[in-house]
């Protein structure tokens, strides 16, 4: 009797130790992909400012910062794993619903970034804007899609 009260317990024990793992697990992942879209939009917003004039246009700077937005938009697609449509998040369910259409636009905005900084390293500032809102279209098309308000 003492032995099957005891297995319960361990059991009840280890399983709420397992969820409160998983729980944990699915707030790092949203943390993640929150801190890789900060960072990500801190390059992007530098070089907005220079698409849109209001910050002096330098090629160099220019290009490390789109080579740090093109590193950073790799990073935020593993922080969607199962279950973190729940929590801290503005993440749409629909990402788990329509994963292709999600994915696509993950794959889109790697290729559209380094794109950008192909365009950057002409150091032309006309081919620099189209290629700027090339990615943004990907950004504002996932973000109507994907994200709440
Ligand atoms: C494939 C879809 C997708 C693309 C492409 C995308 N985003 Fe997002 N973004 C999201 C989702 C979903 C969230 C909400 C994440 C959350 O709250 O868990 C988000 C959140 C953000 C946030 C808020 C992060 C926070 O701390 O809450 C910023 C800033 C951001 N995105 C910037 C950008 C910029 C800039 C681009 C383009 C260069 C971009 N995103 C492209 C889906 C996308």
């Amino acid at each position: 009797m003492k032995n099957i009260v005891g297995v319960a317990l361990v059991t009840l024990l280890t399983s709420t130790f397992s969820m409160a793992q998983e729980d944990r697990k699915i707030e790092q992942a949203i943390k993640h992909r929150q801190a890789a879209f900060t960072l990500m939009a801190t390059y992007w917003s530098r070089i907005l400012q220079t698409v849109e004039g209001t910050r002096p246009y330098d090629p160099d700077a220019v290009i490390i910062d789109a080579r740090k937005v093109e590193y950073l938009s790799r990073l935020p697609w593993e922080g969607f794993v199962a279950g973190s449509e729940k929590g801290k998040t503005k993440a749409k369910d629909d990402i788990w619903l329509d994963e292709d259409q999600f994915k696509k636009l993950a794959k889109d905005l790697e290729t559209k970034t380094t794109k950008l900084v192909k365009e950057a390293e002409l150091k032309d500032p006309k081919k620099l804007k189209v290629a700027f809102e090339q990615a943004r279209n990907v950004c504002s098309t996932c973000h109507k899609e994907f994200r709440k308000k």
